[in-house]
């Protein structure tokens, strides 16, 4: 099974993003994970479109937005213009999913669904046939540095049943706390797409950190 790797730039040292980026780049992360807070949907703020735009143009890797932000469909077409490769937007957010999913579709970006910790996995279901991952949050959006929280391992196995059975390909992606104990704890359990910052960027080795994840369900 193959793993991918979403370097969350909101772990990093943002006053250096540029060589930060590299250093996931070279060390074999697969993408940039891009936390987008709007202080009202979560409690903090992070970054958005312009700092984007910047960043895309440093990097080949793609880039996995993550909008933690209130009506999504407001924005998500210039988060897609301005260098947006996935788009990954909050069930609990928005009223209009269905749209959400069309305007990604219409502009060329893939697209998925992110469940916070208390939300229940079936509201995704009916989606699951028209989008390429569902996001699992493992701690409470807003904030990277948290501890995993195990519990989301039941809800990440019934994901991965419902997709099985439905013989879809849906990607499983985690997010908060990924290290690589906790990383071996979701991917057994159906995961496939590990997001990590605290781990990675305050590693002394991310080379080794990246591979550990990619490794995770081998050892
Ligand atoms: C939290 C963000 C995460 C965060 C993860 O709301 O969505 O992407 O950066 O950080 P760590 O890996 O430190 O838990
Ligand atoms: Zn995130």
């Amino acid at each position: 099974m193959k793993i991918k790797v979403s370097a969350s730039i909101l772990g990093c040292d943002l006053a250096n993003l540029e060589s930060e980026i590299k250093r996931a780049e070279l060390a074999g992360a697969d993408c940039i994970h891009f936390d987008v807070m709007d202080g009202v949907f979560v409690n903090n703020i992070s970054f958005g479109l312009p700092v984007l735009k910047s960043a895309k143009r440093v990097s080949k890797l793609s880039f996995d937005v993550h909008l933690m932000i209130t009506d999504p469909e407001r924005y998500i077409d210039r988060f897609i213009d301005y260098g947006a490769d996935n788009i990954t937007f909050h069930i609990e957010a928005t009223e209009n999913p269905e749209q959400c999913i069309k305007i990604c579709k219409e502009k060329g970006a893939s697209v998925g669904i992110s469940v916070k910790p208390a939300t229940d996995i079936s509201v995704v279901y009916p989606y699951l046939d028209s989008i390429d991952m569902v996001l699992i949050m493992t701690v409470e959006p807003g904030f990277g540095g948290q501890g995993f929280m195990a519990s989301m391992t039941d809800k990440i196995k019934a994901l991965c049943k419902k997709i099985k059975e439905q013989g879809l390909s849906t990607v499983i992606q985690v997010d908060g706390g990924i290290n690589e104990k906790t990383a071996r704890q979701a991917v057994l359990s159906g995961a496939t797409n590990l997001v990590a910052g605290t781990y990675l960027f305050r590693s002394d080795d991310i080379a080794s950190s990246v591979v550990k994840l990619k490794n995770s369900a081998c050892r």
